[in-house]
């Protein structure tokens, strides 16, 4: 089927979209909806059998749902309608919630249903769950709706909202009144509940130090305790602030108005109000813990569930430092296990905004990243297993694959190319792991495309080594189990043999050194040179400025289009 995806960004469960359904045969392009005539000349290009829309912020235009089926996927339950059903199901407590394809007509998600799938709620924040829940059970009803649509006659169930089945309704936008922090009288698990219905935006507005912050990134703290209301603590990139029964850590904030009005850990933003506030070590029940380590049975798992997956120049230097830490242990393997959401997304873009020199911080961080990567290559007392539970972008895929084995969550997304950050050249050793595991061909049509991948295909191209089959719940104890079945095997010691004599028989053919040295001699120019346009995209991708096109990666029908008018 022809299939065209109207999205106002290519955001992660849009690209999950993509993968999936070009998995099943169809024919997908992408139109970012940036107003009606763009929209309209899409579909005119493409000639669509169906449109799907995973994420939009304003209606289908009306000549387009007259003339063809438009999917909308809601991210709420049967009958449920408007712009904040997620916030709403967690503001409210709700034990299950789900994901609704409706098909767009003149009223705000109130079309025929195609398909509805439920799933149970989890303590998270909204990104959390939309990367995970949501796109799951976004990828079941859209296949499902798909599949009825391609039988031809297929009636979608019109809304009927004196059904007494209809749990969901119409519910408004949620305002900054409705999710606000009454320190006072908010208990910690209010808070963090307010917090996380918001996170990753908008943020909750809150007042820090007399400036204007949102803030994201909560966690229950379960010892310290306070004046409610008050700071009390430091860790690591978070604050603490006392609740009535307990506090909460604060790891990420936004100021607006503000000189940098973009995310940041809350002590780079506060660094100047909070040098009094006690520093804390965290451990496993107290403090805001980035980095931790664990071991059993001859297995070593390193944790590292930074915020949002972007790896700071200091970040990547304490995940050093824990895994020379981890290295020195008398264990076999070391696992990589990331965080529930992210593996990594590379480098801090966000802290290299901040940056006096973004050009100097630049060049900082991807060196702190390099110097990950090659640790872990260089690794030769131990194997070592990169265990993705989430997604991973750009150097965050290529610092995954340093490592001896990758094991992927089915589900999880990979983006292994740099290039739409303004032509990035990236390092993290990738010119020698690419055309390493997925050969040369294979590694130039990659760089090019610059496409999402899943794991069929991630593993046929032999980016990744295992994919993993348990939903969430079951991922960490499966690559335990396999993990340490991975020692008993009597082949273990010779797999280690294996792999340092074929280090250094690549050492001996081109050494690493050489590797860093050229591909740091493009990143140069990325930071340094006369072209401006790494610097121009990350201000755009920071400042989250809207797209005014689609990239021709992802609009097959204008790439078709203009070749045939060249032709
Ligand atoms: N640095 C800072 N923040 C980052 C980041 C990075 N490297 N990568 C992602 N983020 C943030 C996004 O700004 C977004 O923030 P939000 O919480 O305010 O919305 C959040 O993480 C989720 O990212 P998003 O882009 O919405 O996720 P996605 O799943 O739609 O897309 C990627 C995934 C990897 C394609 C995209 O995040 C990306 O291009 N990241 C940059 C990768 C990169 O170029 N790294 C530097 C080179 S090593």
């Amino acid at each position: 089927m022809r299939i065209l995806l109207l999205t106002h960004a290519f955001n992660s469960l849009t690209q999950r979209l993509h993968v999936e359904l070009k998995a099943l045969g169809h024919e997908v392009s992408v139109e970012f909806d940036i107003n009606d005539a763009v929209a309209l000349e899409a579909v005119e290009l493409h000639q669509p059998d169906l449109i799907i829309a995973p994420f939009l912020k304003r209606a289908i235009p009306e000549s387009i749902w007259r003339q063809h089926v438009c999917l909308v996927v809601h991210p709420g339950i049967r009958g449920d309608r408007g712009p904040s059903s997620l916030d709403w199901a967690i503001l409210e407590g709700e034990a299950n919630w789900g994901v609704t394809v409706l098909q767009a007509n003149g009223e705000m998600d109130a079309g025929d249903i195609w398909a509805s799938v439920e799933f149970e709620m989890r303590e998270a924040a909204k990104g959390s769950l939309y990367r995970n829940e949501v796109t799951d059970a976004a990828v079941e009803a859209i296949r499902l709706a798909v599949e009825r649509f391609a039988t031809g006659d297929y009636q979608p169930e019109p809304l009927d909202a004196s059904d007494p089945d209809i749990r969901g309704e119409w519910r408004p936008l949620v305002k900054q009144t409705d999710r606000v922090i009454d320190w006072q009288r908010d208990t910690s698990e209010a808070v963090v509940k307010k917090i996380r219905s918001g996170d990753g935006v908008p943020g909750v507005k809150d007042t820090l130090y007399g400036r204007e912050f949102f803030l994201y990134d909560a966690r229950p703290e379960t010892r310290l305790k306070g004046t409610p209301g008050q700071l009390i603590a430091r860790c690591g990139p978070a604050i603490c602030r006392a609740t009535v029964d307990g506090a909460v850590w604060i790891g990420h904030l936004r100021e607006k108005p503000g000189e940098l009005p973009f995310k940041l850990p809350a002590t780079h933003l506060l660094a100047n109000e909070i040098v009094d506030l006690p520093a804390i070590e965290a451990d496993d029940r107290t403090g805001y813990r980035e980095i931790w380590y664990e071991e059993s049975d001859g297995v070593g798992f390193l944790h590292f569930p930074f915020y949002n997956g972007a790896m700071s120049t200091a970040q990547c230097e304490s995940l050093l430092t824990a895994y020379r830490a981890a290295k020195n242990r008398d264990t076999q393997v070391i696992v990589l296990m990331g965080g529930p959401d992210y593996w990594s997304n590379g480098m801090h873009l966000n802290l290299i905004e901040a940056a006096s020199s973004a050009a100097d911080e630049s060049w900082c961080n991807i060196n702190a990243i390099d110097d990950l990567a090659r640790e872990i290559i260089e690794t030769d007392s131990h194997l070592t297993i990169a265990a993705l539970q989430g997604n991973a972008g750009a150097g965050g895929v290529f610092l995954a694959r340093a490592a001896d084995e990758v094991w992927v969550r089915r589900g999880v997304i990979l983006n292994p190319h740099y290039k739409d950050m303004g032509n990035l050249f990236g390092s993290e050793y990738w010119t020698y792991l690419l055309p390493r595991y997925a050969g040369e061909e294979n590694a130039a049509r990659i760089v090019e495309n610059r496409l999402p991948m899943g794991v069929d295909e991630a593993q046929s191209l032999k980016l990744i080594d295992r994919v993993i089959d348990p939903k969430r719940e079951g991922f960490v104890p499966q690559v335990r189990q396999l993990a340490q079945a991975m020692i008993r095997t009597p082949a273990f010691t010779e797999r280690l043999h294996y792999k340092n004599a074929r280090r250094q028989a690549d050492e001996a053919v081109k050494p690493l050194a050489r590797y860093r040295e050229e591909e740091l001699e493009q990143m140069k120019r990325n930071f340094y040179g006369f072209d401006p346009s790494y610097h121009v995209a990350r201000y755009n991708f920071v400042y989250k400025v809207p797209k005014s096109r689609t990239p021709l990666t992802l609009a097959n029908h204008r790439w078709v289009a203009s070749v045939r008018r060249v032709s």
